[in-house]
Order: structure tokens, then sequence, then C-alpha cells
């Protein structure tokens, strides 16, 4: 089978096409993409995910973990983790190499992994996230998601707070699902 074929979630009539940047296949992650993960995790982060984290999510049956490769070649250039707990799709990483940000990447990813959450039966969304990370909060603000609370000295060591987003699942069955 091609590798382009392999995802259980590929579905070409919904491939995500950013209107700059990569063409992008957004597919399953599995344990053979760990290696560049772990690089883009350390890129990322102050304080990556170690491996044996990855390694559990990408078995763990609650868990929706999505790559985004970069054709032809297929390079892995981002990846998000989200939990499905009951009817909420919980956000638990999302990361885009360095290199490719900017370029809609990530807002393909985090449409996809909503849109899948949505046909599992998902109907809303939740996340932290650090209120200095402007980047993530547009992401996340372009796909509908709104504050609804602020955890005091979340992160660590650092001690900076972490806003509480959540988004409703709802505007992804409009036509089309293009926008919140
Ligand atoms: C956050 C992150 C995943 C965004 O990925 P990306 O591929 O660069 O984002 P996109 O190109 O898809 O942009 C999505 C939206 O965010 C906006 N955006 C992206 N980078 C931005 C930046 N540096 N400043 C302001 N807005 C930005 C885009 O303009 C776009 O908004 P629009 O749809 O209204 O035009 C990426 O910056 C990243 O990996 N950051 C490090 C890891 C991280 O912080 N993860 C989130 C933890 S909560």
């Amino acid at each position: 089978m091609k590798k382009s074929m392999d995802g259980l979630f590929h579905n070409p009539a919904q491939e995500p096409r950013p209107p700059r940047g990569p063409r992008l296949l957004i597919t399953q992650l599995k344990h053979q993409h760990l290696d560049q993960v772990m690089a883009i995790e350390r890129a990322c982060f102050s304080s990556p995910w170690e491996r044996r984290i990855f390694e559990a999510e990408v078995v763990f049956p609650q868990a929706l973990c999505l790559a985004a490769l970069a054709l032809p070649q297929g390079l892995l250039v981002g990846y998000l983790i989200m939990w499905l707990v009951v009817d909420e799709a919980q956000i638990q990483n999302i990361a885009v190499h360095p290199a490719y940000r900017g370029q809609g990447v990530g807002k393909a990813l985090l449409r996809q992994g909503l849109l899948e959450a949505r046909l599992r039966g998902g109907t809303w969304a939740s996340l932290e996230v650090r209120p200095s990370n402007l980047a993530a909060r547009r992401l996340y603000a372009s796909l509908g998601f709104a504050e609804m609370g602020r955890r005091p000295a979340y992160y660590q060591p650092e001690g900076e707070d972490a806003l509480l987003l959540n988004a409703d699942l709802a505007w992804l069955d409009g036509p089309g699902g293009e926008n919140p």
C-alpha cells in the first residue's frame, strides 16, 4: 500500500490545502514518525514531552494523533495530539516545525483534528495556552476557541498563567465547515 493511503484519517475530499506553503497530507501519527516528532518537540518547547509519552499516545485508544506530512517527500512538519473524553476533545499538544510556520500547517492540523473529533461524537473542545503565545492564541481564535478562564501559575518553573479556551464544534457542521 502506498504510504499516502496508509492513514486512518486520510480523506482526499477533506484534505486541507493551505493557501501558501507546502501541499499537505494529514494522516495518522505513528511510531515510525517519532524521531521527527522529537526533533520538532525539542525545538518548540522549554519542557518538551519525553519520547515515551508519544509512544504511549500513538497506541492510546482515546487519543487522536495526527501528522502533517509535506508532499511530495512526506517530511513530517507538524503534529497534533488530542484526547476524546466522552464528548470533549482535549487538545494535548500541537507543534509545527519552525521552518514551516505561518503557512497554514497548524490550522490544517487542528481543523482536521476537530473534524475527526466531531465525527466521533465530540461537541466541544478545550485546551490551555500561555497568554504570551500569541501565534497559538491566533490559531485557536481562528478555529472558534474563546477564553473561558485562567489557571494561575500553571506553567512551571516560569509561573506563567494558563488561559483556558473552549470551542463549540457545531460550526463544523455548517456548509463547507470552513470557518466558525
Ligand atoms: C502555534 C503553532 C502550532 C501555529 O502553527 P502555524 O502552522 O505557524 O500556524 P498557521 O500558519 O496555521 O496559522 C494559523 C493562524 O495563526 C496565525 N499566526 C500564526 N503564526 C502567527 C504569529 N507568529 N503571530 C501572529 N499570528 C500568527 C495565522 O495568521 C493564522 O491566522 P488566520 O487564520 O487568522 O490567518 C506554531 O507556531 C508552533 O508550533 N508553535 C510552537 C509550539 C506551540 O506553541 N504550540 C501550542 C502550545 S498551546
